[in-house]
């Protein structure tokens, strides 16, 4: 097995990486069972995939196991949900010692993370994420929350989970579209962290069907890892996580969101980010030519023509716009990624043309 440690002192946790890892969630947290409950925090297909035989395994080991089950989709993330989650954790009898097991995607740990975060003052749990955003990017890191009107995730807390379970094989029932959405985020991580990571990335790429997962799981996390662990809460070197999304976000926004996936919109905003890094004389040619390969070789939504002044709102409201200077990502050559001030407007609607 792979373990990653997350090192934040006494809020320091393991990451587990291995396939096949789910059948041994009971024996891997049976030294922390001392009799309390256990709240498996899902959605119904994914309690019918794995939950069911989770839970199984786990009462077999005498863990005093329930299960809640949110909606899917974003529209989970809601103040309406968490109240239910934590009506739900009251009427199962769950006290300050429960341990909450988020079983799911970026939607599911968000939320039941933001659960755990506030139950009776914060309870304990970990994520056993499902797919492959969740498992390089959401599960990593303690950003739990939810979304309002006004926003998404805009209400929430930083908040470590006890540790991250993360079975490769878990992915097999993935639809294709997630897990090409998932690729954009890991490869992501090579372009801002590891050079090396982004060629085998890209050779990986070239046969998708054999894409080892396991391995480009271990060490996109390694990277979340390594980030958060030197900022936990986004004062510095974590922004760099936000390599294509300023325009990521701006287009998921823009064409509204359930149009394009969240990893596609930053595969596509990678591509403008790099095209930028270039025009900044920050990325040589050769090295814009090679990250756009390696996105390239991720099956795209076609997207129709983008008008850059349609997107400027977006980019404006985007969080990493902060007293009115945008903080936006650029690439001092691969693995190498920085904070400019000083991309202006004029150019992230220039480099929108890479997209068409
Ligand atoms: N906390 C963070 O640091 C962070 C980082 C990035 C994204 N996010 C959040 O993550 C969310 C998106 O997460 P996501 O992309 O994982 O989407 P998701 O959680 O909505 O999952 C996508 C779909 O796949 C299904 N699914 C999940 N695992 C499956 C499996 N193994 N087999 C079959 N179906 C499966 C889900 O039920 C869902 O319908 C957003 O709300 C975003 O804000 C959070
Ligand atoms: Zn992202």
């Amino acid at each position: 097995m792979n373990t990653i440690q997350v090192q934040l002192g006494e809020r320091s946790y393991p990451i587990h990486v291995k396939s096949g890892l789910l059948k041994d969630v009971p024996d891997l947290l049976t030294e922390t069972n001392h009799g309390q409950k256990w709240i498996i925090i899902t959605q119904h297909g994914l309690m019918e995939l794995f939950g069911f035989e989770l839970m199984s395994n786990l009462k077999e080991k005498n863990f005093n196991t329930d299960y809640i089950t949110l909606p899917v989709g974003e529209a989970a993330k809601s103040m309406k949900e968490f109240s239910n989650v934590i009506s739900q954790l009251t009427e199962l009898g769950c006290d300050r010692s429960t341990t909450v097991l988020a079983l799911g995607g970026g939607v599911v740990g968000d939320i039941a993370g933001f659960a755990a975060s506030t139950f009776m003052r914060g309870i304990g749990y970990l994520q056993i994420p499902t797919t492959l955003l969740a498992m390089v990017d959401s599960s990593i890191g303690g950003k739990t929350g939810i979304n309002i009107a006004e926003g998404k995730n805009m209400v929430g807390a930083f908040y470590q989970p006890k540790g991250v379970l993360i079975d490769p094989d878990i992915l097999k029932s993935l639809p294709k579209g997630e897990v090409i959405a998932g690729l954009g985020e890991v490869i992501k991580y090579g372009a801002i962290r590891d050079a090396d990571f982004l060629k085998e990335i890209s050779g990986w790429l070239d046969d998708i069907v054999s894409f080892p997962f396991e391995k480009a799981i271990k060490r996109a996390s390694e990277i979340k890892a390594e980030i958060v662990s030197k900022d936990e809460r986004e004062s510095g070197l974590r922004r760099l996580l936000n390599f294509g999304h300023t325009i990521g976000h701006a287009l998921e926004a823009h064409l509204g969101y359930g149009r394009i996936r969240h990893g596609e919109a930053v595969a596509l905003g990678m591509k403008c980010a790099g095209w930028i890094s270039e025009r900044l004389d920050l990325l040589s040619k050769e090295d814009v030519n090679q990250l756009n390969t390696t996105i390239n070789k991720l099956p795209l939504p076609e997207i129709e023509h983008v008008d850059g002044v349609h997107l400027m709102p977006f980019i404006k409201t985007d969080k990493k716009s902060e007293k009115g200077i945008l903080n936006f990502v650029v690439l001092e050559g691969l693995g190498k990624a920085a904070i400019s001030t000083n991309v202006s407007e004029k150019l992230i609607q220039q480099s929108l043309k890479v997209l068409n």
